[in-house]
């Protein structure tokens, strides 16, 4: 594999397996670690109206020097916004001056004010209407996946839930796979720092293909099926995570990373966080 992947929706329509991260990333910062990605090949932006970064992100694609049609945007609809999905979509368009998103996530389910379903309908109306090209959503579990494709029969293309080698999420992401649902990792270096890099396993693989651990770890999501949006906002590192399509790991080296599932979250509960 000499080349960046895609992956392709179950609504026909295609993303890149790997994209930049920009959670907790200002809006000056971003500018200076978009340009840096684009300039090393990533295609792909995972922001959010609660980072507060939209703006700088639109900043930074319209001086980039790529055409829109070749880059894919994501933003996410917030958790106080379940009920007026049309309107926080125009402002995440506004600070982006976009005029469409590649794909709009619905962030937490929110099982407490229980609106996920008013907001899921929204966004199909809004993909109906073009403003957005593919309708997703965040850490949602089984039951909320289910309540979504029973209420309107419009299953998600992506589910995007905290997943690395530590939190490996089998069940949910099987479940997505069986409804034709693409799983998204999210903090997929488990957020940097020793947690992961420091296993054995990895640092052994990091010494045989002469990667460093994040190179790992991010490949291994890559043949794990997974789509992947590490961030940093260090150009050396946003190069680093990129230099990633000239090895593959093979099956039994997949299996010695499954062993380290700690079933461990580092973010929220999504059948608590929000409400
Ligand atoms: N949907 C959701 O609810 C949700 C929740 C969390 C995150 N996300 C999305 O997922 C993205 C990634 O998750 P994340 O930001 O939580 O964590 P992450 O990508 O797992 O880790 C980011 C951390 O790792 C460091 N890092 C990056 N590359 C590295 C490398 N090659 N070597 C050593 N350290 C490295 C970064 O530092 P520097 O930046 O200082 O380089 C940063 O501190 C977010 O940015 C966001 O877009 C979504």
């Amino acid at each position: 594999m000499t080349h960046p992947t895609v992956i392709k929706l179950h609504d026909g329509n295609v993303m890149p397996q790997l994209g930049l991260g920009v959670w907790q990333a200002s809006n000056e910062e971003v500018v200076t670690a978009i340009h840096k990605a684009i300039e090393v090949g990533y295609r792909s932006i995972d922001t959010a109206a609660a980072y507060k970064n939209e703006s700088g992100v639109g900043k930074a694609i319209h001086s980039a020097g790529v055409a829109r049609e070749d880059l894919f945007i994501t933003s996410k609809l917030w958790n106080d916004s379940h009920l007026r999905a049309a309107d926080a979509l125009q402002e995440s368009l506004e600070h982006l001056q976009l005029d469409y998103l590649d794909l709009y996530l619905i962030h937490w389910p929110v099982p407490a004010s229980d609106h996920y379903i008013a907001a899921w309908k929204a966004l199909i109306e809004l993909q109906k209407q073009g403003l957005v090209k593919s309708i997703g959503v965040c850490n949602f579990q089984v039951p909320h996946l289910q309540r979504l494709i029973d209420e309107t029969g419009v299953a998600p293309v992506i589910n995007q839930i905290e997943l690395h080698p530590l939190m490996q999420q089998r069940q949910l992401n099987a479940w997505n796979a069986t409804h034709k649902i693409q799983t998204e990792s999210w903090s997929p270096l488990a957020q940097g720092g020793e947690g992961v890099f420091d296993q054995k396993i990895i640092r052994h693989l990091a010494d045989k293909y002469g990667k460093s651990p994040a190179q790992i770890v991010i490949r291994w999501h890559l043949d794990s099926g997974l789509v992947v949006i590490p961030k940093s906002v260090t150009p050396s590192r946003i190069a680093e995570n990129f230099d990633v399509w000239d090895f593959r790991l093979d099956k039994d080296e997949l299996s010695d990373i499954a062993t380290l599932d700690k079933g461990k979250r580092l973010g929220p509960d999504p059948d608590q966080f929000g409400g």
